[in-house]
């Protein structure tokens, strides 16, 4: 319903601007009463909008719709009925104008301060104009004018929407202290990224990863040019126990692309997070990088490389991380849900799997699915807004983890899909029954994942979502009260980026750099509050730290810990963390191709520093 209502109430205005300009053109009394109607329309959708919560309406109720609404009163007391004079008649164009600017283009976030001065700076000129011309305006003069200044304020953002060559991470300016104490920004910078680093000593899991072009061929045939560390795709699984001393050699031998690691999930000292441009250089060809971190959550993670990330990942610089508890028994399986671009189209895959895999299983065995979502929904003109979804068949099943944290008293599911943004991690238990069980991608239903013995069991799609919100017992909170509270409007509309003109999502309105910095201090209770007001799901990921999803929409839920949550339209969440693991961290929507359009922001420790920096003339690519 909100979706719907929405969406009119943002090409409405547009189409209004056109019916009161026809009108003051060929005045006539079905122009008018349409375009008064198309008013009430306006405020109707809105209203119906309304239930959603004020921020998804408050740009509409503050600004767009008194600039349509004032001038169409005007029309009714000045005009009515003779309709004359016309020039109300053409203030209610730019009224309308103004509206589906303000909706549909511009899409302000809060506070709306001088959006309200411009706007209605604009619109009380343009109507004084009309009186004193008395509507009579000839039509090419006005048209020169706007095509000039238009022309000249499309120039102007493209130019100005260019990255800069360098940039240095220490020199974000918008930064958002939340509410909490105001501290130094980064001058006085007490640490350094790089300091930050993990434990010494010898390590329990030592592994080297190479990245390296291959050639792979998927089960059906089909082949990828595929970017991959140790020649293969997935990358090799890093599985080490609970509480190890890991160590991992990077080593590039990728042609002409730098690499990094990311250890997606895992809360790891910064220095070892792996970002491009932000805990360190990107690993240039014929580069090596050592990566030292402890092991300390037991779950599912994965690496991907953040150098490029949005080419890179999906091209196959990606793997799966295990971090076993000591009791851990049975089968254990990742499985990387991935999307691949082939010669001969598009690929939907687990793994290399495009086509039906059969894995022997015993019954009675403990199985374990680590089901991982690789794959940016948005590569390959998929509807944005819709995660993947996945179906296991044939075995009641738990969900027993989210984002590499074990639930709390999760409960036997059946017959339901499970819906995952990019980025998360579902751990499905189960014991295995006596014939054989199914896991399937429903944008691929014929292939998939087949455990055991027998005839594949058929796969239905009518089946309600799996909703973590509602599921198992929930984490009691441990947050009292918070030192500093964010919010976050999620959008999207048209927009340059880096001198290109797209339909990039947004943070607070703003692109990468100038969207805001997190600013905490170590010890912080931190709330975050996400609404996404746009169009696109956005599965945020926070590096660094895990947070404990408090609400939706309002509602309390049972809680869970995330590292990558999934925001569709419409959706608010509110969720905590504690500031424990100083550092700069990213913090951005893992639908790669949002984060290459500058749906990125950071969260920063007051008083650490990165030293580094990305744009056009470093190496550094993060996204
Ligand atoms: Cu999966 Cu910023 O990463
Ligand atoms: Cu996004």
């Amino acid at each position: 319903m909100w979706e719907i209502a929405t969406n009119f109430t943002e090409v409405l205005g547009a189409l209004l601007a056109l019916l009161w300009g026809l009108a003051a053109r060929w005045p006539g009394r079905v122009l008018v009463w349409s375009g008064l109607l198309a008013v009430v329309v306006q405020v109707v959708l809105v209203g119906l909008t309304w239930p959603t919560g004020w921020d998804y309406v408050s740009n509409r109720v503050v600004l767009a719709l008194p600039l349509m609404l004032a001038p169409a009163a005007l029309v009714v007391v000045v005009s009515l009925p003779r309709l004359e004079p016309r020039w109300p008649v053409h203030a209610a164009a730019v009224g309308a104008l103004l509206d589906f600017y303000v909706v549909f283009v511009d899409r302000p976030a809060p506070p709306y301060t001088v959006n309200v001065i411009v706007l209605w700076a604009i619109l009380l000129g343009a109507t004084g104009l009309l009186w004193w011309r008395q509507g009579r305006i000839r039509a090419l003069p006005v048209l020169a004018v706007v095509v000039v200044v238009l022309g000249g304020a499309v120039f102007y953002l493209q130019r100005a929407s260019v990255l800069p060559d360098r940039l240095d991470m220490a020199s974000m300016t918008n930064l958002d202290w939340g509410g909490g104490p105001v501290g130094t920004g980064h001058e006085h910078a007490m640490r350094n990224v790089t300091d930050l680093t993990g434990p010494s000593g010898r390590p329990d899991a030592a592994f080297t990863l190479v990245a390296q072009e291959k050639r792979i061929t998927l089960s059906s045939g089909a082949t990828v040019d595929a970017w991959t560390f140790n020649g293969q795709v997935p990358g090799p699984e890093l599985r080490v126990r609970q509480g190890d001393l890991v160590q991992v050699t990077l080593v590039n031998h990728l042609k002409s692309e730098g690499v990094t690691v990311h250890w997606h999930g895992l809360d790891v000292p910064d220095a070892e997070d792996g970002v491009a441009g932000v805990t360190q250089d990107a690993v240039r060809p014929g580069g090596t990088y050592v990566y030292r971190f402890r092991a300390t959550q037991a779950g599912s993670f994965w690496y991907h490389t953040h150098q490029d990330s949005y080419l890179a990942v999906d091209r196959g610089l990606f793997g799966p991380l295990t971090v076993l508890p000591p009791e851990a028994t049975g089968l254990d399986l990742p499985v990387m849900a991935h999307e691949w671009t082939t010669p001969q189209g598009v690929r939907t895959a687990f793994g290399t799997s495009d086509t039906q895999r059969r894995v022997a299983v015993a019954p009675g065995t403990p199985v374990r699915l680590r089901l991982i979502n690789t794959s940016d929904n948005t590569v390959w003109g998929a509807a944005d807004k819709d995660p993947r979804t996945f179906v296991l068949t044939g075995t009641p099943f738990t969900v027993a983890a989210i984002d590499g944290t074990d639930l709390v008293g999760p409960t036997p599911l059946r017959d339901v899909r499970l819906p995952m943004g990019v980025g998360g991690r579902y751990d499905l238990t189960f014991t295995m029954p006596g014939h054989p069980v199914r896991l399937t991608d429903l944008a691929d239903p014929g292939g998939g994942l087949l455990l055991g013995e027998g005839p594949a069991p058929a796969v239905r799609s009518d089946l309600p979502d799996f909703d973590p919100a509602g599921y198992g017992a929930g984490v009691r909170s441990p947050f009292k009260a918070f030192d500093r509270r964010f919010k976050l409007i999620l959008d999207d509309g048209p927009a340059f980026y880096d001198g290109s003109l797209s339909f990039p999502s947004t943070i607070n309105n703003l692109l990468f750099p100038d969207t805001p910095t997190l600013m905490v201090r170590e010890g912080d209770a931190v709330e975050t509050t996400f609404v996404n007001r746009g169009h696109n799901d956005h599965p945020m990921h926070l590096h660094g730290h895990h947070a404990l999803v408090l609400s939706r929409n309002g509602e309390p839920v049972r809680s869970w810990w995330t590292d990558s949550l999934e925001i569709l339209p419409g959706q608010t969440y509110t969720v905590a963390f504690h500031a424990d693991n100083p550092g700069v961290w990213m913090d951005h929507c893992h639908n790669l191709k949002h984060a290459f359009q500058g749906m990125v922001m950071h969260l920063a420790y007051e008083g650490v520093h990165s030293p580094f920096q990305v744009g056009h003339k470093t190496i550094n690519r993060p996204e």
